[in-house]
């Protein structure tokens, strides 16, 4: 079967793995290769479009990545806050939808305020939609979802007999997206680690060694292409 726009995913979700090693192997500091890593993400956004990809969402920094080292994190944080006010003008007129997914609590005000500026901005855009997971876990995700549920059932907006599979998304911090069809973990670990964990039920996966700073359009392309040629059954048989 041959892929295109047609046979493609509709909604591609990426966990960025991998700018340490590409950084260590240049014997560069860490926030090095996670500076290439940032620059790469402008390319896979552009080529969405040509690839039928409506949905692309990346995983930026996870509920578990607070445990590296102070100079990391600070330098993560400091390259989101620059990322987004150099990329704010290119998404913009790209029209491309930002959302932010994750906890926001934790993260400074500074950044918060540029997150609510570019989710502001490209509110009206709708060509390409981009949903950066920022202080994003699966499991932090699912609980903070149960515990708006179980306000609205303690307050008598929520009939707990009608709570069913289609109840928990409505919470989650994906409740505009669809699930995705395609997760790609570059980098050559086989893990999801805390990732879409609720979403990603049904997708499917794809493991690639290539580090995330030396991830191309054509990567994606080829990745794309290769999902048209599976066959997703969702648990029945095909008659
Ligand atoms: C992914 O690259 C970026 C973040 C998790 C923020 P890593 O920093 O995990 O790179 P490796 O896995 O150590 O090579
Ligand atoms: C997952 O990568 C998180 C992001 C890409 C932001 P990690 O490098 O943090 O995951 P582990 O530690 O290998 O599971
Ligand atoms: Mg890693």
């Amino acid at each position: 079967m041959t892929g295109g726009p047609e046979a493609g995913p509709r909604h591609v979700a990426i966990i960025m793995d991998g700018n340490g090693r590409w950084a260590q192997a240049r014997g560069r500091p860490r926030l090095f290769g996670h500076h290439a890593g940032a620059k790469r993400v402008r390319e896979v956004v552009e080529c969405c479009p040509a690839l039928g990809v409506k949905y692309l969402t990346i995983f930026a920094f996870s509920t578990e990545n607070w445990k590296r080292t102070q100079v990391e994190v600070a330098g993560l944080m400091s390259l989101f806050r620059r990322y987004i006010s150099k990329e704010m003008k290119a998404l913009a007129t790209k029209n491309v939808r930002v959302r932010f997914i994750g906890d926001r609590e934790r993260l400074d005000k500074k950044l918060i305020q540029l997150m609510d500026a570019l989710e502001r901005e490209t509110a009206d855009n709708d060509r390409t939609h981009l949903t950066i997971a920022l202080n994003y876990g699966g499991r932090d995700e699912v609980a903070r979802a149960t515990k708006r549920l179980a306000q609205d059932v303690a307050s008598g907006k929520l009939d707990p007999e009608s709570v069913d599979e289609e109840t928990l998304p409505r919470y989650l911090d994906t409740c505009v997206l669809p699930d995705p069809d395609l997760v790609i973990r570059t980098s050559g670990e086989a893990r999801i680690s805390n990732f879409l964990l609720w979403q990603s039920a049904y997708a499917e996966y794809e493991f690639i060694d290539t580090l995330w700073p030396d991830f191309t359009a054509e990567e994606l392309a080829r990745l794309c292409q290769g999902y048209g040629g599976r066959d997703r059954r969702f648990g029945a048989v095909k008659t």
